[in-house]
This record gives structure tokens, C-alpha cells and sequence, in this order.
């Protein structure tokens, strides 16, 4: 098999054979599996946005179809920002881009009964809201989950895990999780895109303005319990609550940097989004 194994072999390439394989732990394995079959009947029904077609999968690994394409939106982000003093038809692209994938998660939220039969499991994270604002989820929404195929002008959403920051398998919970964790990994900062913060907000706010056209919700309340659930459960404060090993240097000036940013998008949100 002409296959590329990645460094720690969690996932091959066959290129050959256009499959991508892929070994998660066997508590999450399940999970992802039922996820991925229940999504990628929401969008075939959908149209708005592709799933991988899982081929086949043993106790301990899946089998996707290799997508010809697998760009991230933390790639095209960081592409389309090389090319910015970027041209005014670069940010129309970009900002529809990030509408529609609003558009996809809003989708995703919205037809949740295609997900009913899946065991549900709870994300353990204590916010108070209507039991209505409780969904299946994604869980492991990143920027990097999501990839944009330019040419076919195509969304795909992959890895329908939960994400590492937790250990256990969850797919149901606020709404809100999905949303934060999206926004939290997009405010990450990396050198070359240190002072890009404005043209962030702008494409978040497509993003959530994309997930509002799909969903029946009273946007003052949607902004209220978004910007504090971000302030309570973005990446960077669970994740230094979870690990207490100090990070220093350049990589802590950019931790910093993303969640001081990301903390006063927050405040911002709860007071005017909409
Ligand atoms: N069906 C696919 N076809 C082509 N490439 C894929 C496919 N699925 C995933 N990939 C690529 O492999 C990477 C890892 O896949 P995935 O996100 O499912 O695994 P993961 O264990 O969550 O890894 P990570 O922790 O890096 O997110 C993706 O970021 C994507 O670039
Ligand atoms: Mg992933």
C-alpha cells in the first residue's frame, strides 16, 4: 500500500487506494463512528456541507474515503491573509465562507432529531440554560475540523469526536460548547497572524450570523449565554485549569495574547452583538 503514516501513526493516507485510515481509542471509536453515520445523512439531506464516507471499520480503526482535498479553515484563513492588504473580492469569499459554515453548524443544531437512537452522553459542564439550548453536538467543532475545498466551493465537517481537552466520549449538551469551541480555537494566535484580530471578529460574526438564519432563537439570550459561556469554558481557561504545567516564552505571549482577545470578544458580544 503506498500509504504516508503521520508521525504517532493515529492516522495513513492511502493515496492509492483514496481511503484514509484513521485509529482512535476504543472509547471514542463508537462514538465518532455513530456520529459520522448519523452527519453524513444530515448532509447528504442537506446539501449545505460534506461528510466522509466511512468505507469500513474494525474494533480498532475507521476507514474513510481519502478526500482529494483537505485544506482546514485554519489553512484557507491563514491563505487568504498572506494575500491581505487582501483584495475586497478575497474578503467577500472569506466572510461568505464563515457565514456558511455558521450556516452548516446552525444546520447541524437545528436537525437534531437525525441523531435521536444515538446513546446520548452528557457534557459534563455546568451552565444554566433552557433544556432547549441542550443539542447533540459536534464536540470537537475546530477550525481545524472543518475543511474548505476552493474549487468545489465545498464545506466538510470531520472528526465528530469530543474533544482531547476531555476524556470521555460526549455528544450532548449546550449549544453553546459547539460555538465556543469554534470561536475559542479561530482566536488562537500565531505570529504571522498576531495583529489580524479585526479582520477575526468580522468573520466570526458572518459565522454567527450564518448559525442565527438557521436557528429559531432569541438572539439577546443567544448573545448573553454565548459571551458567558465563552468566558467560562473557552479552550485556553479549560485548558489551563486541566494542565498546571507552565507554558513560557513566545508560545505564553500568544496564549495570552489569544485569550486576552478572546475574553474581551466575550464582553462584547454579551453587550451588543445584535
Ligand atoms: N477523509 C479524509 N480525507 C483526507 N484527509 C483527512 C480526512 N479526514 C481527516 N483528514 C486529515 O487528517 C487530519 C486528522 O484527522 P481527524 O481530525 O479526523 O483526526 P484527529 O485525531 O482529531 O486529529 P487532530 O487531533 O489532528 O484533529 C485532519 O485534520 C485532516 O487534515
Ligand atoms: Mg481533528
Amino acid at each position: 500500500m503506498s500509504a504516508k503514516k503521520n508521525h504517532n501513526n493515529k492516522f495513513i493516507f492511502d493515496k492509492e487506494n483514496k481511503l484514509f485510515h484513521k485509529f482512535p481509542s476504543q472509547l471514542m471509536l463508537k462514538s465518532e463512528l455513530e456520529m459520522t453515520l448519523k452527519a453524513k445523512e444530515l448532509s447528504d439531506r442537506s446539501g449545505l456541507f460534506y461528510v466522509p464516507n466511512v468505507v469500513d471499520y474494525t474494533k480498532d480503526k475507521l476507514i474513510f474515503e481519502l478526500l482529494a482535498c483537505n485544506t482546514s479553515l485554519r489553512a484557507y484563513f491563514l491563505k487568504s491573509t498572506k494575500t491581505f492588504s487582501m483584495s475586497k473580492d478575497n474578503l467577500v469569499d472569506i466572510r461568505k465562507v464563515f457565514f456558511n459554515v455558521g450556516l452548516v453548524l446552525g444546520e447541524i443544531h437545528s436537525n437534531n432529531q437525525v441523531f435521536l437512537g444515538v446513546k446520548k452522553k452528557y457534557l459534563d459542564l455546568e451552565f444554566n440554560i433552557n433544556e432547549g439550548d441542550n443539542v447533540y453536538l459536534h464536540g470537537d467543532f475546530s477550525i481545524s475540523n472543518v475543511l474548505y475545498d476552493v474549487n468545489l466551493k465545498r464545506i466538510s465537517v470531520i472528526d465528530w469526536s469530543l474533544s482531547q481537552l476531555f476524556s470521555s466520549p460526549a455528544n450532548y449538551g449546550p449549544r453553546y460548547w459547539d460555538l465556543t469551541f469554534f470561536i475559542s480555537t479561530f482566536f488562537y494566535a500565531s505570529l504571522s497572524t498576531y495583529y489580524s484580530y479585526k479582520l477575526r471578529e468580522i468573520l466570526v460574526r458572518e459565522f454567527l450570523l450564518g448559525y442565527l438564519e438557521k436557528t429559531q432563537i432569541d438572539r439577546n439570550i443567544f448573545s448573553n449565554n454565548l459571551g458567558q459561556f465563552i468566558y467560562q469554558f473557552n479552550t485556553y481557561e479549560l485548558y489551563d485549569k486541566m494542565n498546571n504545567e507552565k507554558v513560557s516564552g513566545l508560545k505564553s505571549l500568544l496564549w495570552q495574547r489569544s485569550k486576552s482577545k478572546l475574553l474581551s470578544f466575550s464582553k462584547r458580544i454579551e453587550q451588543d452583538f445584535l
